[in-house]
């Protein structure tokens, strides 16, 4: 608990364009929720680099993305919105759970899987030890929830079983958290192959709507969305494409399934596929304005970094102190 509120984590990797299911997933769900949680929001650029970056592109994608969730409507006074690497408490809270965790636990990743496949030229320890690092992220903060995607539910349950393990040993360290999914979205699927979840990294463009993609884009991949051979729109198993095309729209407008089934009843793709569009530009239209008209403010922009990393920084360490002393590490003199 900070402030007689429970805490509340989460975080997004400074890495390639973001996606629509990035914000349905996360971002999105994330807003609000400051009036009842202590909100922690990182931009996780320590764990970005398990994955080999470009440092001047890097350095600009991470500072784009603390701008984004300003953008998105993160209030950064409510919420304390920073840079992993800013905070040294991670990556040493990271090497001291590494020490608790078992190969055969990170074995079973399937994120790790998929990620060695697909950069078979670069599998670093990184991204082998990437949900260790995951798992202090949330647990320097104490936290009680971690709004995610469905896909990173995985990274979830490895940081319960580390922190169940630490605390069977040394007492109650640390909280143990819990997942906190969206109703809507929290696992959107490519528009090309609605068997898989869109990403940043595919290599089909017209796969994903990128949230810094403008209306005519968005259209336009809406448009070219796979469905399926018939012409009804209604959310089923055996339609991937529409209930996907469905999900989004409902996450976009806030009405359920059944009513936008019904808005939809007797009506062809033809109507369906632009209007989700519509409803897609209609969030990513202010955010992109609001994006522009943030990062051109660097005073500010450098004024909420500061202030929040102190803040981080503050609450990690505290954790960071109780940790060192349970495992017995000397003091450090002052
Ligand atoms: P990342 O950067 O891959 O994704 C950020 C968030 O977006 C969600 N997401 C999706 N949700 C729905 N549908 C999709 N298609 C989709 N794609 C991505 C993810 O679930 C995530 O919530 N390991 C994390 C970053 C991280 C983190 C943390 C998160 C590092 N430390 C501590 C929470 C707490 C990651 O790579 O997310």
């Amino acid at each position: 608990m900070i402030n007689d509120k429970k805490v509340l984590y989460s975080g997004m990797q400074a890495t390639g364009n973001l996606t629509l299911g990035n914000y349905l997933g996360a971002l999105k769900n994330w807003i609000t929720l400051n009036e009842e949680y202590e909100c922690f929001f990182g931009v996780m650029d320590l764990h970005s680099i398990t994955i080999r970056q470009q440092p001047a592109d890097f350095r600009k994608r991470a500072r784009n993305l603390l701008a984004l969730y300003i953008a998105a409507g993160l209030d950064p006074v409510k919420n304390c919105i920073y840079y992993q690497s800013h905070v040294s408490a991670h990556a040493e809270l990271g090497w001291i759970l590494n020490c608790f965790t078992y190969m055969g636990e990170l074995n079973r990743m399937t994120q790790f899987k998929d990620k060695a496949a697909k950069h078979s030229d670069n599998i670093n320890a990184g991204l082998y030890t990437y949900p260790v690092l995951m798992a202090a992220d949330i647990l320097l903060y104490q936290s009680d929830y971690v709004p995610v995607g469905k896909d990173q539910q995985q990274h979830l349950e490895i940081t319960r079983d580390i922190a169940q393990r630490f605390n069977s040993i040394y007492g109650d360290v640390f909280t143990i958290p819990e997942g906190y999914y969206g109703k809507r979205g929290a696992k959107v699927m490519s528009l090309q192959d609605p068997s898989k979840k869109m990403s940043k990294s595919d290599e089909n463009p017209n796969g994903s709507i990128y949230l810094m993609d403008d209306s005519d884009t968005v259209l336009r991949k809406c448009k070219r969305a796979v469905t399926d051979s018939d012409s009804e729109i209604r959310y089923s198993e055996d339609k991937p494409g529409v209930s996907n095309l469905l999900e989004i729209y409902s996450a976009c407008t806030g009405k359920s399934i059944e009513e936008s089934e019904k808005e939809f009843d007797g009506k062809g793709y033809g109507e369906f596929k632009p209007a989700v569009a519509e409803a897609v530009n209609a969030i990513l239209e202010p955010m992109h304005k609001e994006f522009e008209r943030i990062l051109k403010d660097k005073a500010y922009l450098d004024g909420i970094i500061k202030e929040n990393d102190d803040k981080a920084r503050y609450f990690a360490n505290k954790t960071l102190r109780k940790v060192r002393k349970k495992v017995g590490f000397t003091d450090i003199p002052h």
